[in-house]
């Protein structure tokens, strides 16, 4: 048996102020999503906003349900989005926040699991890197070169293609 380990590369930024212009504004309209979340169960307020190679901007936050697992998070929201108005332009940059109504989130919000295996598909796909904004509120945020460090050992989905 051989240990392996791996390594996830983050860089950690005093606050938005330091980023470049158009990364400051991307957690800016992630921030202002968080308004816009349906989120009446878990009152847990997540934006996301994605820029795009073409200069455009998509912009999703969490939407829930009822029926629990029928909800989205914010991230899929803005990349489904993303995908079906602009199919095949790259995802360069997405920005995510978040908030609650009861005490101050304390570090910046990481895309759930499926939320990361959906953002690295499309980065898989796209081939270059999408660059990932997390942030909160206000204060310190992280940057990531490319989803797919968020995930690493992931399901490639190599096993789903059909031989041609
Ligand atoms: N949520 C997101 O929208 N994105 C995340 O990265 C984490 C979780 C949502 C799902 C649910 O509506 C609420 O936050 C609480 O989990």
């Amino acid at each position: 048996m051989t240990t392996k380990s791996l390594k996830v590369n983050y860089n950690l930024v005093e606050s938005s102020d330091h980023l470049p212009v158009d990364e400051k504004k991307l957690v800016e309209e992630a921030r202002a999503m968080c308004g816009k979340a349906y989120a009446p169960y878990s009152a847990f307020f997540v934006g996301a906003a994605i820029l795009l190679e073409n200069g455009k901007t998509v912009l999703g936050s969490n939407q829930e349900n009822g029926a629990y697992p029928s909800g989205l998070c914010a991230e899929r929201v803005a990349a489904f989005a993303a995908s079906s108005m602009y199919p095949g332009i790259p995802m360069k940059k997405i920005a995510i926040s978040a908030r609650t109504n009861r005490q101050q989130v304390s570090e910046p919000v990481s895309p759930c699991g499926a939320c990361r295996q959906v953002l690295l598909e499309y980065e898989t796909l796209q081939k270059g890197p999408m660059k990932v904004i997390l942030s909160k509120e206000s204060g310190s945020v992280i940057t990531i070169e490319k989803a797919g460090d968020l995930l690493p050992l992931s399901f490639t989905g190599e096993q789903l293609k059909k031989p041609n």
